[in-house]
């Protein structure tokens, strides 16, 4: 994607962007160079598409009505999740979730690597330390508690006649062929077979091996993992064909490793004799498919999956995390371009692993991820066996940042969620760069060290150590501090500005022009869907406030469709003359407004210093009644709350 900068001195700025996708699943070099792009591919079909959108949120519509708009995700999988390769056995799990609980920090999802499997073979149990009895009474506990658990999945099929999954795959001849023969490779569980997802009967037997592995274990999400694909192995090269070393290399791992470096040779076979040659790039996704589908068959529920392999179109069927980062605090401030590139992908649910896989992490690094994963789309601390433990009630500068900034997410559910419903019906990221709410701003093009939740709440972690404030950037307009509204930015144009940022704070702060839902704070998303809501009216000088809400239950199949059981309200909300108003439309309105969707409290943020108020709310013949501001002497703006208490949120 690219917004234009406009004339030869690059200075109009009227923000009008493209985008520009090549179709095409063959190995491929794409080189980058600024004004250009230059794409160096080894085969396949040249399928060019331009999508010349007048703003970024346009070329998204177009691109993801031809890719597929993104899945909807349960509302489950926006709370906080915990995972750690080296969870030693069920009560290493259960002790994990007891420390969450004492230490107050929110833990909505339980995750187990391939630790559970019995020797690392799929759709099995580690019958010591991981038993079936032990672990559904795990799973229920979590239930119980408003909990969810996800486990893992590799695609490698353990060779082994004992092994029922392997001898049904036989049976089913669904196996990734070479030679006539299924080709043998090498990961977790030792040797293996591949499923091939291009074989319309691997879909019978995968679904299969999941429905059966399910009715044991009722996990609520599959985590896909190894599916680029991963082989231990690098088989040597067919010397009678081109395919296994083509004579242009593409820059394979970055070092230009050979194109069966460490994967499926590229002259093996897939159903219908397409080559892994052509649809390498292909596995995850296809793989991605079949188990969403397998998932919404068995579950008749919204599926959560979260795949590392990912390709055009992913975004219809899987969540992704960036894949094995590094403790360190590059990686740290890695993960806002790649959760921000993943979004423009059209795979808006995405984010890092939070205080880093591999290698140790450190109090500060860790307190400091987790203030910013907080705000990643999908936000999950996981860590490496050989790294030490990293939950975040291990230190107490971790578990208090923790509190304070889940806390916030917590209460920004509703709005997080509103953005799974646009980036659902009309591709928009829920993690955006700056660029697409001030295309007219050209200094924003180059920040990739804050970024925006939907199209006014601004988050500028602090992303070095030792630093106690950081230098971001203002985009135009007047932006409220989320964590202490009375703390403002004024910027009128853009604008770097230091802030405060002692170490347990990260500045977050939503936009003039805003209305935010939120609700209460609690420890399941749950639970937090029984608090009642307070919308913030963010103010401005030039334009009506605008914000909306989309309620459902979290998890039908469906979230949009005339027929299906949502509602979208939108707000409205200015200072007219002196005169304060919010006023409500809904949308469809099949999902019953009752007793729980209660604004308890309306804050309007930005309104001048001294200014006396009246407030009406938008239906109709409401009372007027006056009301006082208060305002902070460090501020230039006042703040009001008003009580609503009894109007329904429609
Ligand atoms: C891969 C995954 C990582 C996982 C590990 C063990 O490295 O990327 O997340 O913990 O495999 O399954």
């Amino acid at each position: 994607m690219d917004v234009r900068k406009g004339s030869k001195d690059g200075r109009v700025k009227d923000g009008s962007t493209h985008g520009v996708l090549l179709l095409n699943s063959n190995g491929m070099d794409v080189v980058y160079g600024g004004n250009r792009i230059t794409y160096k591919v080894i085969g396949g079909v040249l399928d060019l598409y331009l999508f010349a959108g007048s703003s970024p949120e346009l070329v998204m519509e177009q691109y993801t009505e031809l890719i597929g708009r993104p899945a909807p995700m349960p509302y489950w999988s926006f709370g906080f999740h915990q995972c750690r390769w080296g969870y030693k056995n069920v009560s290493d799990l259960e002790g994990v979730v007891a420390n969450y609980a004492k230490a107050q920090i929110p833990l909505e999802v339980m995750w187990t690597d391939i630790d559970y499997m019995d020797a690392y073979k799929d759709f099995t149990l580690d019958p010591v330390n991981f038993p079936l009895d032990k672990m559904k009474t795990f799973v229920d506990t979590l239930h119980q508690n408003g909990q969810k658990y996800v486990l893992i999945l590799d695609p490698g099929i353990n060779v082994n006649q004992t092994y029922a999954t392997f001898v049904r795959g036989l049976e089913d001849d669904i196996y990734i062929k070479i030679n006539g023969v299924n080709y043998l490779g090498q990961v977790w569980p030792g040797p293996v077979y591949f499923p091939d997802f291009l074989n319309p009967s691997t879909q019978k037997f995968w679904g299969r091996e999941i429905k059966l592995f399910r009715d044991l274990l009722p996990f609520d999400g599959i985590w896909l993992d190894m599916n680029e694909l991963s082989n231990f192995i690098t088989s040597p090269p067919n010397p009678s064909s081109s395919l296994d070393n083509p004579p242009y290399k593409i820059n394979n791992s970055g070092v230009m490793q050979e194109i069966n470096y460490r994967t499926v040779p590229a002259t093996s076979l897939h159903f219908g004799n397409i080559t892994e040659y052509d649809s390498h790039n292909l596995y995850g996704l296809l793989e991605s498919k079949a188990t969403n589908e397998v998932l919404k068959d068995i579950s008749g529920i919204r599926p959560f999956i979260l795949s590392r392999s990912t390709f055009v179109s992913s975004g219809k069927y899987t969540a992704h995390w960036t894949g094995d980062n590094a403790a360190t605090w590059n990686d740290l401030a890695y993960s806002i371009p790649s959760i921000l590139n993943f979004g423009i992908f059209g795979i808006p649910m995405v984010g890092a692993d939070i205080c880093g896989f591999s290698g140790n992490t450190t109090e500060e690094l860790c307190r400091r991820w987790i203030q910013l994963g907080a705000f990643y789309p999908f936000a999950r601390d996981h860590s490496d066996i050989t790294s030490n433990r990293q939950e975040l009630y291990l230190w107490d500068s971790v578990a208090a940042s923790a509190r304070k900034v889940l806390g916030l997410r917590y209460r920004l559910l509703p709005f997080l969620y509103t953005l799974m419903y646009e980036a659902h019906t009309k591709g928009t990221p829920i993690a955006r760069p700056l660029f697409f709410s001030f295309p007219e701003d050209v200094t924003t093009y180059d920040i990739s060290s804050q970024f925006l939740l939907g199209k006014g709440v601004l988050v500028s972690p602090v992303l070095k150590p030792g630093a106690i404030t950081v230098d971001a950037y203002y985009p135009a307009g007047n932006w409220f501090d989320l964590f202490n509204f009375s703390k403002s930015v004024s910027a009128e144009s853009g604008k770097y500005v230091t802030l405060d940022a002692p170490s347990d704070h990260i500045n977050v702060h939503v936009g003039e022009g805003n209305i935010l839902a939120m609700q209460g704070e609690a420890l399941t998303t749950e639970a937090t869907r029984n608090t009642a809501f307070h919308l913030v009216v963010v103010l401005s000088s030039s334009k009506t406030s605008y914000g909306q809400v989309y309620l459902d239950d979290g998890e039908t199949l469906e979230m949009s469709g005339e027929n299906e059981p949502w509602t979208l309200v939108s707000f409205y909300g200015a200072l007219q003359k002196n005169s304060l108003f919010v006023a409500s439309n809904v949308t469809n309105g099949r999902f019953a407004l009752d007793q729980r969707w209660i604004i308890e409290k309306v804050t309007f943020l930005g309104i001048p210093k001294h200014k006396r108020v009246s407030y009406m709310n938008g239906r109709g013949s409401m009372k007027k009644m006056v009301v006082k501001t208060h305002s902070d002497d460090s501020s230039q703006f006042a703040t009001i709350d008003v009580s609503e208490l009894s109007l329904l949120i429609g």
